[in-house]
């Protein structure tokens, strides 16, 4: 069966991917490549020799599901407390679509991304125990990524009467070590160095952001959501007033 994604407008928009809603399953959504950026645009791109490789290599849905697989294979279940489970691929009319696991805060809303939380927010208490427990997840794990970007990862917040929180934050792309040897064939000690410099670097980008924060516009056209999944109510992200 082939999913109709055409009629619906995508959620969110990253640099290769449009994001839907899953018409027939809320809590998940569906992956399928930008149409005004192709693989063959992407592999165009990269130049010689690396425009020699199959257009598979550069196709990033594929990638994720390879990750997510060996995840479920070689690590405990627990892995997926902060990374955004995977249910493998659908036919859309928008050409194959990956399926993963939506997050959304406890009223129904799509879950924000780091990026937009912090521009709105900025690193409240709330906001800094939940990377301090991301970090720890990370290094406890290992868990075999690129760069923690602050648009890869979304804020899960539960609303209790007026109360606010932060329940999790959870890795929705960028994960894979992209190495030759697995990560989980490296010796421990170089599992753990290498997980230090993500976490390390991770930080430092959440200072990037602070610092941006200060005196420009929202950086960069990722990391906002185009509607909540919810209602209408998705406004451009403002500053609150710095404390
Ligand atoms: N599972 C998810 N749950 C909630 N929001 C998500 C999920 N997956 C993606 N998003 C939203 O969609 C945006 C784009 O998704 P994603 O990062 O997968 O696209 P991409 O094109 O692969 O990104 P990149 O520019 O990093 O290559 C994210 O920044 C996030 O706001
Ligand atoms: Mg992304």
């Amino acid at each position: 069966m082939t999913l109709r994604l055409g009629g619906q407008q995508p959620f969110a928009r990253g640099g290769n991917r449009l994001c839907f809603i899953d018409p027939g399953e809320p809590a998940r959504c569906v992956k399928v490549r930008r149409p005004d950026f192709t693989l063959e645009d992407v592999r165009r791109k990269k130049g010689f020799p690396k425009n020699l490789k199959p257009l598979s290599s550069f196709d990033d849905s594929l990638e994720e599901y390879q990750v997510i697989r060996s995840f479920q294979q070689h690590y405990p279940d627990g892995i997926f407390d902060h990374v955004s489970r995977c249910y493998g691929f659908v036919d859309t009319d928008m050409g194959r679509g990956l399926v993963s696991e939506l997050i959304r805060d406890s009223d129904g809303r799509i879950s924000i991304t780091l990026k937009q939380y912090v521009w709105e927010r900025g690193y409240s208490e709330d906001c800094q125990r939940a990377v301090q427990q991301l970090c720890e997840h990370w290094l406890r794990y290992c868990v075999p990524s690129r760069d923690l970007l602050v648009h890869n990862v979304v804020v899960q917040r539960d609303y209790q009467e007026s109360e606010e929180a932060i329940r999790r934050l959870v890795v929705i792309d960028g994960l894979g070590s992209g190495n030759l040897v697995p990560m989980h064939w490296q010796p421990l000690w170089l599992q753990r160095s290498k997980t230090q410099r993500k976490v390390d670097n991770f930080h430092h980008r959440i200072e990037t952001l602070l610092e941006t924060r200060k005196h420009e516009q929202f950086p960069g056209e990722h990391g906002l959501l185009y509607h909540n999944g919810v209602d209408d109510s998705v406004a451009p992200p403002s500053k609150e007033e710095q404390s």
